[in-house]
């Protein structure tokens, strides 16, 4: 992994939708999860797994973490 930006994301979420929120950092549809994380926890032993977030209304986000390397 390459050094952590500290980069937000705002995002809007629809009410009783499912979202994969990548948590590994490599991504190509960050924030979104694309499955990325699989094939580097093969690699490296790891146990990456996507944030799943659903809301009860629509809602904007900012979402942001340290283990992104953007
Ligand atoms: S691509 Fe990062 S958690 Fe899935």
């Amino acid at each position: 992994m390459t050094k952590p930006t500290n980069k937000e994301f705002e995002i809007e979420l629809k009410k009783d939708r499912r979202y994969s929120i990548c948590a590994c950092g490599l991504s190509a549809r960050m924030p979104y999860c694309d499955s990325a994380h699989r094939s580097y926890n093969e690699a490296n032993d790891t146990d990456y797994k996507s944030i799943k977030i659903s809301v009860k209304e629509d809602v904007k986000i900012t979402l942001s973490s340290a283990s992104w390397t953007l």
